[in-house]
């Protein structure tokens, strides 16, 4: 900072403390023994307009705030140039300065515990304990928001504690997905199947391939439904309705991994319309060593190598 602008910011300090002193400490009205409730000789509407003390407390608190802040800008820099007589200061505090340091101070600590991890195979960190506490932290702070603090999913998101994988449940595929992020895309048939197509192969999906019963007023006719569903679907979800993980598409004979629901009316939705689930990209946020250890905390969750989820009873589906 110039010394020009250290002056005017030093004035401008010093001279408000100043002001603000005289106008509470010069103007302040002492108590009048016996006389309260004096009033200024103005009346509006009846109301009466006192000429009191200020409280105790209230002029004792501005005071305070008063010593504080000269306590303040001796110790801490604040003032222009002056840097604080408190040690640490004296190389210019800045945030981002603090922030390095900080940072550093942690990768000195943290550093070799994530580079002994990043050189291990997941599957191997996710059977040791530090790890996957380690692990279930990164996870409570940047997934659980989507996936649950159990990990057990939503609407839209899936559960990663079971055994469905819409990309993979191999370790190298969970991280793959973790690091890279993944697009999913489900075509909208509306405009191809009609509405009589898709109300066909939503019931085709339900009874025949996810084996859930249909309601006896459907109307649906099911050889249609598998006629469209062998020439439109087959290519991503598989001639059994397996599912394809280089795609994304989900196992469709699986209704417990279903995200976007098992009702008629939820499937004719999806058919219909389309879905576009986007698992985003952790690679730049978190970084590989971060990764390595998510990876492993959600293998562990359903390949039994972990303890349990953070919170496993918070739901149950
Ligand atoms: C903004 C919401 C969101 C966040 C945050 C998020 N995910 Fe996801 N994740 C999704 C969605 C949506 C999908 C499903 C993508 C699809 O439709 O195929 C998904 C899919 C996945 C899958 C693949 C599941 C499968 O069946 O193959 C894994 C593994 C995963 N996420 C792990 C994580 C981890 C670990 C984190 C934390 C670093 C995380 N996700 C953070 C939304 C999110
Ligand atoms: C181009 C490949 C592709 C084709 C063709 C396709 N799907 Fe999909 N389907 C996907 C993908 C990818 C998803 C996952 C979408 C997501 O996670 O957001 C999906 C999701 C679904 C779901 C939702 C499952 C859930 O998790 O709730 C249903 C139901 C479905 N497809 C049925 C069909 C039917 C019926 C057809 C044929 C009319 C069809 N799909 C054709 C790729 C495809």
């Amino acid at each position: 900072m110039t010394t020009f602008w250290s002056t005017w910011i030093c004035v401008l300090t010093i001279g408000s403390l100043i002001g603000l002193t005289w106008l509470l400490v010069g103007t302040r009205k002492g108590e009048t023994k016996g006389s309260v409730d004096q009033t200024m000789g103005h009346a509006f509407d009846g109301i009466e307009e006192y000429d009191n003390p200020l409280p105790q407390w209230w002029f004792l608190l501005f005071a305070g705030t008063l010593v504080f802040a000269v306590g303040y800008l001796i110790l801490y820099p604040g003032l222009g140039n002056w840097k604080g007589v408190l040690p640490g200061y004296q190389d210019g505090w800045t945030q981002t300065k603090e922030w390095d340091k900080e940072m550093a101070k942690a990768d000195a600590k943290f550093g070799p515990i994530f580079a002994k991890f990043a050189a291990m195979p997941v599957e191997e960190v996710a059977k040791d304990p530090q790890a996957l506490k380690m692990g279930g932290r990164l996870f409570a702070s940047n997934c659980s928001v989507c996936h649950g603090s159990d990990a057990k999913g939503a609407f839209g998101f899936p559960n990663l504690a079971d055994s469905d994988w819409r990309w993979g449940g191999s370790a190298q595929a969970i991280k793959t997905t973790i690091m890279g992020g993944r697009m999913a895309a489900m075509p909208a048939w509306g405009e191809v199947l009609g509405d009589a197509g898709v109300k066909n192969v939503a019931a085709y999906v339900r009874h025949e391939l996810a084996g859930l019963p249909l309601p006896a007023d459907s109307g649906a006719d099911l050889a249609a439904g598998q006629q469209a569903y062998s020439t439109t679907c087959v290519a991503c979800h598989g001639a059994n309705g397996q599912g394809m993980e280089l795609m994304g598409a989900p196992n469709l004979t699986h209704p417990a991994g279903f995200i976007y629901g098992t009702s008629l009316a939820q499937l004719q939705q999806t058919i219909r319309h389309g879905r576009q689930g986007h698992m985003p990209a952790q690679n730049e946020l978190l970084g590989n060593d971060k990764v390595q250890l998510l990876a492993a905390y959600v293998y562990s969750l359903s390949h039994g190598t972990s303890a349990q989820p953070l919170q496993a009873d918070s739901k149950s589906e």
